[in-house]
């Protein structure tokens, strides 16, 4: 029986470096460490999403309920998909891109249930977030259905924890223009660590482990950024 519960969720934004791929992991950690079963595709030609799998499986920081798959057009990205949900062999699909600007964004989108955008905490930051904005609002004008449409989720990136009065005023000006997921990105160690590593509740379960007892305090950074992407993870879905 296909997966009629099967949740595409794309990560894209106009601006390179703004997060993309630490967001598409972070999620990752969040549904596998909730027992659900992830297909990756990376459609990003560096492949790093897909050198991270590697990496992670190397060191015992991944999971058999994640696979990953490098695709190199669109029409293999939508094959992936349609396999995974005949199959039912994945609760959730992430697919990593490069970014909006690309041709193939438009095709991207609709194949996509969720669309997540991180966009940084800056002026700089913002406009260009606006214009990921503006495009997927104009996508509703190309497309013969705009009523299949996902539905388009900003996520503040990058957010200093010791916040200060310029960052308050950021935020509240994101809350005005944004499509906003109401949980922030910190910028975290763990999140570092994770893109080093593996997966965060992989690396949570390892430095719980460790003999090492000056290991064990860093496991609440790692368990703290697990919660974060959880709660990301839940107001997608819930939107
Ligand atoms: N919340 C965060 N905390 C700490 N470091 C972060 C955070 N978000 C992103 N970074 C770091 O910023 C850099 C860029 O992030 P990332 O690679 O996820 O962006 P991207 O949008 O995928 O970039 P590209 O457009 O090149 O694919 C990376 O070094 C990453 O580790
Ligand atoms: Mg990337």
């Amino acid at each position: 029986m296909p997966n009629d519960n099967l949740v595409v969720i794309a990560a894209m934004a106009r601006k390179g470096g703004s997060g993309k791929t630490t967001l598409s992991r972070a999620l990752i950690s969040a549904a596998v460490a909730a027992n659900r079963r992830v297909l990756l595709i990376d459609t990003d030609s560096t492949g790093v999403l897909s050198a991270w799998h590697s990496r992670a499986d190397a060191a015992g920081l991944a999971s058999p309920l994640l696979t990953s798959a490098v695709a190199q057009s669109v029409a293999e990205v939508d094959q992936m998909i349609e396999q995974a949900y005949e199959a039912a062999s994945a609760d959730f699909v992430f697919i990593d891109t490069a970014g909006v600007g690309a041709e193939w964004s438009d095709d991207i989108a609709v194949l996509a249930d969720h669309i997540v955008t991180p966009v940084m905490l800056s002026t700089s930051d913002f406009d260009v977030g606006g214009q990921t904005v503006s495009w997927f609002r104009n996508l509703a004008g190309r497309v013969d259905d705009p009523s299949a449409l996902p539905q388009h989720h900003v996520v503040l990136n990058m957010v200093d924890p010791k916040s200060t009065k310029a960052d308050a005023a950021l935020i509240e000006q994101a809350v005005g223009v944004f499509p906003l997921i109401e949980t922030v990105m910190l910028r975290r160690n763990a999140y570092k660590e994770m893109d080093q590593k593996g997966m965060l509740h992989a690396i949570a379960l390892q430095k719980q482990a460790d003999p090492n007892p000056l290991m064990r305090p860093h496991v609440r950074h790692v368990v703290e950024a697990l919660e974060e992407a959880t709660d990301i993870l839940n107001n997608v879905l819930a939107a």
